[in-house]
């Protein structure tokens, strides 16, 4: 794939496979998560998770200093968030599922945003009411993660609004037009509450150290679209008096077809975690885009290229946890032992595996969801 790939917060063009992570790292001036401070953070946690071990978490901004504030005694908070403006797909989960792995072994708080005001400001034909009924939809898959009640906040930008406006206003007294221009690209067209909205996502990443007057760090994993945002509110953070939120960026899971996006705009192109086990088979043998060969014979021959072929890279990416039985994969469909037909099953079995105990876990939310929300 050739076309150049765009990322801002709200729009993702090009080509996600093959991307160059090296390059957007030096572009985003973040550094590559490595072998040192990954054995750094091997010291507290035992077997890395599967995203860090496979690499897809890719890079970071200050991680050494949240990992030498913790040796020092004092812990980080974890602080992520979604955009509610429809079902969440697989994509959507990763940077949560690391987030819970997080809190388990470093005893964490974690901080949620749902961001529905942005999706309401950002989308031509959201409602806010809608907006606000995915944010209801969406906890249920962040709750289903297993996150602890008891250490788990989560915060509506519409609702929550007596605790996060004051503090919003205190970031976007520091946020320029021209610096949201040049980093968002935003026009004159562009409507003010979209200007205005880096100022709420930046609140959580301070507003535990407001609340309780000491310096907690915090440490941000998400997708690298969510970047730039935090590019703006670390400038912002020590003119407040706080130190930088540190990140951990995951690369995009592709979309199913080739090198693609996945995106609520493209439904063949992703899995929702509400999808049955015959839409997710389905949607794997139809739309999977395979690096394999023409006919079987031609594959048993030449054999298939598992760098493009989504099935394989999503295994490779989570799917399959086992790192033995991953080098095995990788080398049986290189080498044209292992058919397309197989890789796609191995990855329909999986994600039905995965899901099936999702959507349990989903249905059981709706029973704790209330020990959830942040009371202003
Ligand atoms: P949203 O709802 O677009 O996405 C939620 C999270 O999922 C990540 N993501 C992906 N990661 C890997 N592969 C993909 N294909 C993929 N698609 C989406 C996003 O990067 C994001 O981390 N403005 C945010 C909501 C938000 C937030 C935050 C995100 C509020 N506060 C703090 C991160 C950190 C949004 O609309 O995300």
């Amino acid at each position: 794939m050739t076309d150049k790939l765009v990322i801002t917060p709200w729009e993702i063009k090009g080509s996600v496979m093959g991307v160059d992570y090296e390059k957007l790292m030096k572009e985003f001036g973040a550094d590559a998560l490595n072998e040192q401070v990954l054995a750094r953070m091997r010291k507290h946690t035992g077997q890395l998770h599967v995203l860090l071990r496979r690499k897809f978490f890719v890079s970071h901004r200050d991680l050494n200093w949240i990992l030498d504030e913790f040796e020092k005694g004092n812990k980080f908070y974890i602080y992520t968030g979604r955009g509610p403006s429809g079902p969440m797909h697989l994509g959507h989960l990763l940077p949560f599922m690391l987030c819970k792995w997080l809190q388990d072994r470093f005893g964490a708080e974690m901080w949620i945003q749902m961001s529905d005001d942005e999706k309401f400001l950002v989308k031509p034909d959201m409602k806010l009411e809608d907006a606000q009924k995915w944010t209801e939809d969406n906890v249920l898959d962040i709750i289903a993660l297993g996150f602890d009640p008891k250490k788990t906040h989560i915060f509506v930008d519409t609702k929550n609004a007596k605790t996060m406006y004051p503090q919003a206003v205190r970031v976007a007294k520091h946020l320029n037009l021209s610096t949201a221009k040049s980093v968002f690209g935003f026009t004159g067209e562009t409507n003010v509450g979209i200007a205005f909205y880096t100022a709420m996502q930046s609140v959580l990443a301070f507003l535990p150290s407001a609340l309780s007057g000491k310096q907690i760090p915090c440490l941000v994993p998400l997708g690298l679209d969510q970047d730039p945002h935090f590019r703006v509110c670390r400038d912002i953070m020590p003119k407040l008096g706080y130190h930088k939120p540190a990140v951990l960026h995951a690369k995009f899971l592709s979309g199913l077809g080739e090198g693609g996006k996945m995106s609520a705009s493209l439904p063949n192109s992703a899995i929702y975690l509400i999808d049955s086990e015959k839409v997710v088979a389905d949607k794997i043998k139809r739309h999977a885009f395979s690096g394999g060969q023409k006919t079987a014979e031609e594959q048993r021959k030449l054999g298939a290229n598992p760098e493009i072929d989504v099935s394989y890279q999503w295994l490779q990416a989570f799917f399959e946890d086992d790192d033995e039985r991953i080098k095995k994969i990788h080398e049986e469909y290189k080498s044209g032992k292992m058919l397309t037909s197989e890789l796609k099953q191995i990855l329909i079995d999986k994600v039905n595996a995965f899901l099936k105990n999702h959507q349990a876990e989903r249905e059981k939310a709706k029973e704790k969801v209330d020990k959830f929300w942040w009371k202003d």
